[in-house]
């Protein structure tokens, strides 16, 4: 049990002292291949460029499952001493995916050596890119990588400071959000701050559409169906008493609900048009489509949850609410039934606490273990209830 633990934890902090940008994950994809190709009779090929397909196969026939990991750091600094900090300034395994690297290859090895006890195919992603448009997962599936094998469930975890070691959260349906980004550029007259009549004030039409987009949320939202609109960023203007000629504003829209995502994005773009009609400005909207709303189905959650209980006892998964943060496995989601869960990486120590992103984010390495032997475990029932049904 403890020669499991070890070795996670080996990888874990070899990842976590080599971390890569997205889609610069080439170190990593070498050393994860390195570990993969001990194992004899994987197949094993490189996908996204940065990316690694891995399938364990007993039987042709099927049936399918896949299970991801995400591979790629963040652009930030690692301030703690920590036996394990990362080697590179301004880069930082600051959201886990070292951990959830580290669990897919346990995960392998434990159904290695169980695969004379297995019937089917297991596809193991280790998916590059997942803190970056368009997200490596979408990639992925534009190789096919869900669509050439029948594959009859997906299943993905994240680490999560907020949930103690041994617990895991799982909600069925929406779970995580839709995100898009956009950017609002208005350009009009400048002029004299004194003489609002010779200009037009750029300054306070963005203001009030700041405000009367909100109306989005207040009023078109279906208030069971939570949305988000904020604004991030506003730039304009250069001293007190001039009227700049331009404004760049920039947002985040989050939603649940696709149909409503196309139909916010559309409400949106006719309100910044008609302001604009109306005050004789230019205004260019943009939105950069980010991921889409994760969609955990229903009958995978429920078996999943089972399953969980089954290994981990009763106490050990909740319900967890909505998450206002979006995870690119959403796209898989919507090509095969998928189920993603939240790992407790929560310990004694006040760093496993904190939350990702952080410059002391860091997980307790106890979740690892949890973490593969859930994987290599719903891997196993899984196939087997495909097999039987
Ligand atoms: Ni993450």
């Amino acid at each position: 049990m403890n020669s499991l633990l070890d070795q996670l934890i080996t990888w874990r902090r070899h990842l976590h002292q080599n971390p890569e940008l997205s889609f610069q994950e080439y170190e990593t994809q070498a050393y994860l291949w390195q570990q993969l190709e001990r194992l004899d009779g994987i197949y094993l090929r490189k996908a996204a460029n940065t990316g690694i397909i891995a399938d364990l196969i007993t039987d042709t026939a099927g049936p399918w499952i896949a299970l991801r990991a995400d591979m790629d750091a963040l652009p930030m600094e690692e301030t703690p001493e920590r036996p394990y900090r990362s080697l590179y300034n301004g880069r930082m395994h600051a959201c886990g995916h070292d951990a959830h690297m580290a669990i897919l290859l346990g995960a392998i090895y434990l159904l290695y050596q169980q695969r004379a006890h297995w019937k089917g195919g297991i596809r193991c992603i280790f998916q590059p890119g997942e803190e970056k448009a368009p997200g490596g997962a979408s990639l992925l599936l534009q190789e096919g990588i869900l669509q050439e094998v029948p594959i009859q469930g997906i299943w993905g975890l994240h680490v999560t400071p907020q949930l103690p070691v041994g617990q895991i959260g799982l909600r069925s349906g929406a779970f995580m959000a839709a995100s898009d980004e956009f950017s609002l550029i208005l350009q009009g007259r400048g002029g004299h701050a004194a003489y609002p009549h010779l200009s037009r004030d750029l300054i306070a039409i963005g203001a009030s559409l700041i405000m009367e987009l909100q109306m989005v949320v207040s009023r078109a939202a279906d208030p069971r169906s939570p949305t988000v609109l904020s604004f991030g960023q506003f730039q304009a203007g250069t001293a007190a008493n001039i009227f700049p000629t331009q404004a760049h504003l920039r947002g985040t829209l989050r939603t649940f609900d696709e149909k409503w995502r196309q139909d916010a994005r559309a409400l949106i773009q006719r309100i910044v048009s008609h302001t604009a009609t109306a005050w004789e400005i230019e205004a260019e909207l943009t939105f950069l489509p980010g991921y889409p709303v994760l969609q955990n189905d229903p009958t995978l959650t429920a078996l999943t949850r089972r399953w969980v209980v089954e290994l981990l006892g009763e106490a050990s998964t909740l319900e967890m609410p909505l998450w206002l943060g979006s995870e690119d496995f959403a796209f898989y989601s919507h090509v095969v039934p998928a189920c993603f869960m939240r790992l407790g990486t929560g310990g004694e120590h006040p760093h496993t606490r904190l939350p990702v992103h952080t410059p002391a984010f860091d997980i307790d390495e106890r979740g690892l273990e949890i973490g593969a032997r859930l994987f290599a475990h719903i891997a196993l029932r899984a196939l087997a209830h495909f097999q039987a049904s």
